[in-house]
């Protein structure tokens, strides 16, 4: 993938791994936009980033997301590139009661709003004359988590959807691409939940760097291997991580 001269859109771009991945887009010379739900929080990524554009936007809702594209691609006619980076991490018990709702947001959040937002932006990413959609996943999405059953589901389903997509626009300008971290330190799920994860910073430079190289798929330390691994490979690893976590 070319870094310099891009249009892209990352959804929950203001913290985090979105936001490390839009300084350095538009360190390369690309223009970014980044969108999320809190407006603190996108103000305080603006101040960070000098020229980067915002939007707030809630993408558990079907019509926020319709909106949001209408408003991206109006404002970006030059926009060619989706980057689906927005997610929670739900720690809970499959047993204890809690409204669905509840439920139903982290698969809406995490798997249905990448799905709808890459309806709705092929059509316009098909008259682009370079394009991408890169989907964040999880080295989780490969080894199931019992702390966050929902979560590494979703992350399974979107790692499935990206490999079918790719092969669906295969013949197309659009080139499909997958980041998977492994556990990086940010404030997913909750402060300080993943303070053992390795630095943002750190993690951004590789996927950039492995990016502009024509990777389709990049994980880095731990997740490397689980994308990479034989499924007894995996079974041992999903074995050892739910023995320490529950
Ligand atoms: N950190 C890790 O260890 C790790 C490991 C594997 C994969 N990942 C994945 O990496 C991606 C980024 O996570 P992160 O670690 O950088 O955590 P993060 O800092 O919490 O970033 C998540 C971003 O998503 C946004 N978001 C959440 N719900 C949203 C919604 N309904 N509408 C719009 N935006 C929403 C959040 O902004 P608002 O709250 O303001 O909406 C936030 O900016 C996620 O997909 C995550 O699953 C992270």
């Amino acid at each position: 993938m070319n870094l310099t001269g891009n249009t892209i859109l990352i959804t929950g771009g203001a913290s985090g791994i979105g936001l490390a991945l839009a300084q350095r887009f538009v360190q390369a010379g690309s223009t970014v936009i980044v969108c999320g739900r809190r407006a603190d929080k996108l103000r305080e990524a603006q101040q960070q980033v000098p020229g980067l554009q915002v939007r707030t936007c809630d993408l558990a809702s079907p019509a926020e997301r319709v909106a949001l594209r209408d408003w991206a691609v109006g404002q970006f006619p030059q926009l060619n590139v989706l980057i689906n980076n927005a997610g929670v991490q739900r720690r809970l018990q499959v047993a204890d009661p809690e409204d669905w709702a509840a439920r139903q947001q982290e698969i809406a959040i995490n798997f249905e709003a990448p799905v709808q937002l890459a309806e709705l932006f092929i059509p316009h990413l098909r008259q682009q004359p370079a394009a991408a959609i890169v989907n964040v996943t999880s080295g989780l999405a490969f080894t199931p988590p019992a702390f966050a059953p929902i979560y590494g589901a979703t992350k399974a389903a979107l790692h499935s959807f990206t490999v079918a997509l790719r092969h669906q626009l295969r013949n197309t300008r659009i080139e499909v691409l997958e980041i998977v971290p492994p556990a990086v330190n940010t404030d997913l799920g909750g402060a300080g939940l993943h303070n053992f994860g390795v630095p943002v910073a750190e993690f951004a430079d590789a996927v950039l760097a492995r990016l502009a190289a024509g990777e389709l798929e990049v994980g880095f330390g731990t997740s490397e291997e689980r994308r990479l691994a034989s499924r007894s490979e995996l079974d041992a690893a999903t074995e050892a991580m739910n023995a320490r976590f529950s």
